[in-house]
């Protein structure tokens, strides 16, 4: 028996894949997918994409109601972009260990007791933290919007270390780190992938810059989801070692179906000894029909924090045009 998120029946013989295509019609609905979800709801989705790609999206969307199979701090994003809209969250459990690692009652005393630094945060984190912030970015354009800093000004980055060191080791910039991280990413184990890379010694290693720098170290690319994608998509005749939450490989396979990807290994306590975000797999078919057809849960921000976040948001947005 299928029960949708209030423990109501969804009847077996239901054709959710062909109910959500209708249920997105009749409402002049659209469903922005991250990579990191469930290969069934990237296959409903109207548009899959890394943080950036999904934001901008959700700016020119047109559609009434946005439904974002992604974590909360995406859809609060898409909410502050679209005041006047619905968007709708399949499960709100789907939230960040990253955004979680960054506190507002901690982070807003930090920003005032360094009051010359410029504060540019990553997406990940929620609308109170943006509210606080000068630049938004997201792995895909980091270095673009610290270029846009002067070049003797402090900054502080937040919430991730790991991305953080990353861009003080590209840039060379005085940047105040924020203690945070991503727990898939550093889920990691260097020792089984230097074996991994030892049993496949042509196979290339691709990271995302939330992994840490002894797993950046041996990369032989760098970059955000779509990056990654972008990058074997252009070398398809190679075999990868993929460093980034597992999902990824759904459409990263897609692109290039003849080319052998392998997922960097996890530490032994995660139990599929790959890095899956329990956060991006909260979301099912089951609720994102559920939440499409019964318009729930919705995001709400609070206009103030909506008001004073989207300014960095927008900053982004023109700076990554
Ligand atoms: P990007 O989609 O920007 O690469 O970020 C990955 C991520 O961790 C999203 O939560
Ligand atoms: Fe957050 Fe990491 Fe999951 Fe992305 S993969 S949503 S950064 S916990």
């Amino acid at each position: 028996m299928k029960f949708g998120r209030h423990g109501d029946f969804i009847a077996p013989e239901i054709d959710l894949h062909h109910e959500i295509m209708g249920l997105k019609k009749e409402k002049n609905a659209v469903i922005l997918s991250h990579y990191y979800q469930r290969p069934e709801i990237q296959e409903v989705a109207d548009f899959i994409g890394d943080s950036l790609a999904l934001a901008q999206a959700a700016a020119n969307t047109d559609a009434d109601i946005i439904v974002f199979a992604g974590v909360h701090f995406m859809a609060e994003t898409a909410k502050i972009l679209n005041p006047t809209k619905k968007v709708l969250l399949p499960d709100l459990n789907a939230g960040c260990s990253l955004a979680d690692s960054c506190p507002v009652a901690d982070f807003e005393p930090f920003v005032k007791a360094h009051p010359e630094h410029f504060v540019v945060t990553y997406i990940n984190c929620s609308a109170e933290i943006k509210a606080l912030s000068d630049y938004v970015c997201t792995s895909s354009n980091a270095l673009k919007i610290i270029s846009d800093i002067p070049k003797t000004a402090p900054i502080i980055f937040a919430p991730d270390k790991n991305l953080g060191s990353y861009l003080i080791r590209e840039t060379g910039r005085d940047m105040l780190l924020w203690d945070g991280s991503c727990l898939v990413h550093e889920a990691f184990c260097i020792d089984k992938l230097l074996d991994l890379c030892q049993k496949h010694p042509d196979a290339i290693i691709i990271a995302h810059p939330e992994s840490e720098e002894h797993i950046l170290k041996i990369a032989n690319y760098i970059g955000s989801t779509s990056a990654l994608i972008a990058y074997v998509k252009c070398h398809p005749d190679k075999k990868y070692i993929v460093a980034t939450e597992v999902g990824i490989l759904h459409e990263m396979q897609k692109e290039v179906p003849d080319t052998i990807l392998i997922p960097a290994p996890a530490v032994e306590d995660n139990s599929c000894a790959c890095s899956e975000c329990a956060f991006m797999k909260t979301n099912t078919l089951q609720k994102t029909y559920r939440c499409l057809k019964d318009g729930t849960p919705e995001i709400e921000v609070p206009k103030a924090i909506a008001e004073k976040a989207w300014t960095p948001i927008e900053r982004m947005l023109k700076l990554s045009k």
